[in-house]
C-alpha cells in the first residue's frame, strides 16, 4: 500500500483591479453575461466568459427551466456554444461570476461537478489547459491554472 497525495494550486486575488487587463474585460463580460441569466427558480444568476485562441469572447448564462433538470449552467452553455460556432478553437481562459436574489454573493463560486466534467473534456482534447478565474457578484477571485486542478482523477476518454 502507498498513499498518493495531490496538491493543487489556487491563486487568489482581492478584487478585479488586481488582474490584468486581459482579464478584467472578460470578466465583465462574465457580469455583463449574468446579467441577461433566466434564473427565475432559483434567483441564482451566473454568468461565464469564454476567451479563445483567436481573441473571440464567447459567452454564456444559466438557462432555468420548470422543469428543473432540463436547465443549463452557465459554463456549459458558454463552451457548447463557443464548441458549436468554433470547433477547431483552443479555449484559453474562463470567467465566471454568480449573484443571488437572496444574498450578497462575496465568496467565490466555483464550478459545479457536471460543468467541471464538461470543461474537462474540452480541455482534454485540446491538450492546453483552461484557466479559470471564478468570483461571486463582487469580492475576491479565484484563479485555477488548469481544469484538472479543480477536477482531479478526471474520468475522460482515455479510458473507453
Ligand atoms: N449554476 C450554474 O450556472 N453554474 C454552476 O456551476 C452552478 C449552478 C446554476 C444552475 C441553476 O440555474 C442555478 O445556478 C442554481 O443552482
Amino acid at each position: 500500500m502507498k498513499n498518493i497525495k495531490i496538491e493543487i494550486n489556487l491563486e487568489v486575488f482581492e478584487s478585479i483591479s488586481e488582474l490584468p487587463n486581459s482579464i478584467q474585460d472578460l470578466m465583465n463580460k462574465a457580469h455583463k453575461a449574468r446579467e441577461n441569466a433566466y434564473a427565475p427558480y432559483s434567483h441564482f444568476k451566473v454568468g461565464a466568459a469564454v476567451m479563445l485562441d483567436s481573441g473571440e469572447i464567447v459567452s454564456g448564462n444559466n438557462q432555468e427551466n420548470a422543469a428543473y433538470p432540463s436547465g443549463m449552467c452557465a459554463e456549459r452553455v458558454a463552451v457548447f456554444h463557443a464548441g458549436s460556432t468554433n470547433p477547431n478553437a483552443t479555449i484559453k481562459t474562463m470567467t465566471l461570476t454568480a449573484s443571488s436574489l437572496n444574498k450578497k454573493v462575496v465568496a467565490p463560486v466555483p464550478p459545479c461537478g457536471a460543468c467541471r466534467q464538461v470543461l474537462a473534456e474540452y480541455e482534454v482534447n485540446q491538450k492546453t489547459p483552461i484557466t479559470i478565474y471564478f468570483m461571486g457578484e463582487t469580492g475576491k477571485i479565484v484563479k485555477a491554472n488548469s481544469i484538472k486542478d479543480l477536477l482531479p482523477l478526471t474520468f475522460d476518454n482515455s479510458y473507453l
